[in-house]
């Protein structure tokens, strides 16, 4: 059962947009390190106060603290058949860290890996037009996937902000931390003989459709 997922990829690629609607057709949970680390600095607790300035200036926030929060959170009894990993492991450390914590000599605790790949322009454009909702965490993008009213939330009103990681200088960054930390992960999974890529330069619904198909398989 294909039940324990990574989404992996650069930023900007899809991967939350098509892990929202992964996890309700499989009912299992989203778990976006992103979102968690965000709402954590919107409460002011001490994992935000470390967090936050590593986030906005496009940098990754600590393996140790990441990896303590993603256990504390597969802990929980939702994760008991299967969860959807989003935005992590990030770096070789914390897919050692993952594997040795949650799976075994025998379990890695993934069934499959899809790495979404897109042109550094694509990425680029779909972060510099993101808006999100500060209220609920909908996500929308100003030309792809505008609100149906200028600037407000269509499932709660709220007025749509620009998150503090997607101004150019933190995107710029954002993508070199991709390349000097996460890329290698690909040959990591795909060693493992979980990955599979994902061309995600399409729509949201071509990209959807070939996620159905890789799992599927
Ligand atoms: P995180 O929130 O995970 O950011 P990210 O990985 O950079 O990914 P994004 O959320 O930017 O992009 P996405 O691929 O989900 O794209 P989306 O679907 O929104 O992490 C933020 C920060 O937290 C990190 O920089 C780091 O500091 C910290 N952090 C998080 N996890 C960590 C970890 N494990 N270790 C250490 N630090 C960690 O789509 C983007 C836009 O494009 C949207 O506007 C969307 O509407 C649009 N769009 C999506 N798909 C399409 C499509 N097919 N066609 C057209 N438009 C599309």
């Amino acid at each position: 059962m294909t039940k324990r997922l990574v989404f992996l990829g650069p930023p900007g690629v899809g991967k939350g947009t098509q892990a929202k609607r992964v996890a309700e057709e499989h009912g299992i949970p989203h778990i976006s390190t992103g979102d968690i680390l965000r709402e954590e600095v919107r409460q002011e607790t001490d994992l935000g106060k470390q967090a936050k300035s590593h986030m906005d200036s496009g940098g990754l926030v600590p393996d140790e603290l990441v990896v303590a929060m993603v256990a504390r959170r597969l802990e929980q009894d939702d994760c008991r058949d299967g969860y959807l990993l989003d935005g992590f492991p990030r770096t070789i450390g914390q897919a050692h860290a993952f594997e040795n914590e949650i799976g075994g000599d025998d379990d890695p605790g993934v069934d499959k890996v899809l790495y979404f790949a897109a042109p550094d322009e694509v990425l680029i454009r779909r972060l510099g037009g993101r808006r999100t909702c500060p209220s609920c965490q909908a996500v929308y993008h100003v030309e792809t996937m505008p609100p149906k009213e200028d600037n407000l939330c269509d499932r709660c009103g709220a007025e749509l902000v620009q998150r503090e990681d997607d101004q150019p200088d933190a995107i710029k960054q954002r993508l070199r931390t991709y390349r000097e930390l996460t890329e290698e992960l690909i040959g990591h999974y795909r060693q493992a003989g979980t990955l599979v890529e994902i061309n995600s330069t399409g729509s949201v619904e071509q990209v959807a459709e070939l996620v159905r198909r890789a799992l599927a398989t």
